[in-house]
């Protein structure tokens, strides 16, 4: 008899593609609430020829080096890789794929859905009909501010920026970017060439670079000063992008009209000061969180590790 060849998988997937996994290899799923050391994700993966990871992973050198000498591919649930060192994947040999394209217009969607429930304090008036203390409809209450006719600056105009450039455009807002280099499908905005001069325009600004050394701490307290007064501050990207001292210190002051949070440094563990502002909508990390992405997003990495385990090239690769 055959046996199967076994795939680790640190989280749950979503059910089509725990199916299309288990039909075809011995599975071993994770807790979802599992916090991976090194040690737990080597053990996880202890006989796995495969494992997939999500950015709640610190799949970083120690990690790799702790991973079992059967593992062939680490295929990441997630378009972004900084989770993963590659160097030291590559230097075990170990292949590494992700899940770009399939989320960019659900985490758009999410970019959009933080700017206006920033913009118009949803959070305050949740709230507020939840603990029934609504008195009824008053000229005056929850005022926000309209996006209709501001400016919206784009920090990283890769796929997802310039689907949420789109979005903006139909909700009437003018958009700008700021990239590295200026890029074919402008989406209709305007290239901005300096970061300052992107910030000083900016009514919303809304990040979409990766996370690199060079992005760690961009959003920082010289640059929120660079913003409009009473701005309002979007990140669907990841949170080391900002410093939270600083966004938490220009919300508070009213520097910052208010922030729309999808991801946070170190998160889950979040800077707590963020649970007792009025003027931030906060999100758990959801911006790919549909059936349809995440289930496109589980297949891809599927494809991916079932290329390496086949000898195929995988679709998408980044060792
Ligand atoms: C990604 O794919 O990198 C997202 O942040 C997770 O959905």
């Amino acid at each position: 008899m055959s046996q199967k060849t076994m795939v680790a998988v640190t989280r749950r997937l979503p059910p089509a593609c725990e199916a299309r996994l288990a039909a075809s290899y011995e599975v071993r799923l994770g807790d979802d609430a599992r916090v991976y050391t090194p040690e737990v994700l080597a053990a996880h993966a202890a006989g796995a020829a495969a494992v997939i990871v999500t950015p709640s992973e610190a799949v970083n050198a120690a990690a790799i080096a702790a991973l079992p000498a059967s593992i062939k591919v680490i295929s990441t649930n997630s378009v972004g890789f900084e989770h993963i060192d590659l160097a030291a994947a590559r230097a075990r040999g170990f292949r590494v794929g992700n899940t770009p394209d399939v989320l960019t217009e659900a985490t758009a969607d999410v970019a959009l859905l933080l700017m206006l429930a920033a913009t118009r304090r949803a959070s305050e008036g949740d709230r507020m009909v939840r603990e029934d203390k609504w008195t009824g409809l008053r000229p005056t209450l929850f005022l926000g501010i309209q996006v209709t006719g501001r400016k919206l600056g784009i920090v990283g105009m890769g796929r997802i920026g310039a689907a949420f450039a789109k979005r903006a455009q139909a909700c009437g807002m003018t958009v700008l970017y700021h990239n590295r280099k200026r890029v074919a499908d402008e989406a209709g905005a305007t290239y901005v060439a300096r970061l300052e001069d992107l910030l000083a325009q900016s009514d919303v600004l809304s990040l979409h670079c990766p996370l690199s050394p060079e992005t760690k701490g961009l959003l920082n307290v010289a640059r929120i000063a660079q913003l409009p007064d009473g701005a309002v501050v979007i990140n669907t990207a990841r949170g080391g992008l900002i410093e939270d001292d600083a966004l938490i210190a220009a919300l508070q002051s009213g520097k910052l009209y208010a922030a729309g949070l999808d991801v946070y440094a170190g998160e889950p563990n979040i800077d707590a000061r963020y649970r007792t502002l009025k003027n931030v909508f906060l999100l758990p990390h959801v911006g790919s969180g549909t059936i349809e992405t995440r289930t496109a997003m589980g297949m891809l990495a599927i494809d991916n590790l079932e290329a390496v385990l086949e000898g195929r090239e995988p679709p998408h690769a980044l060792v």
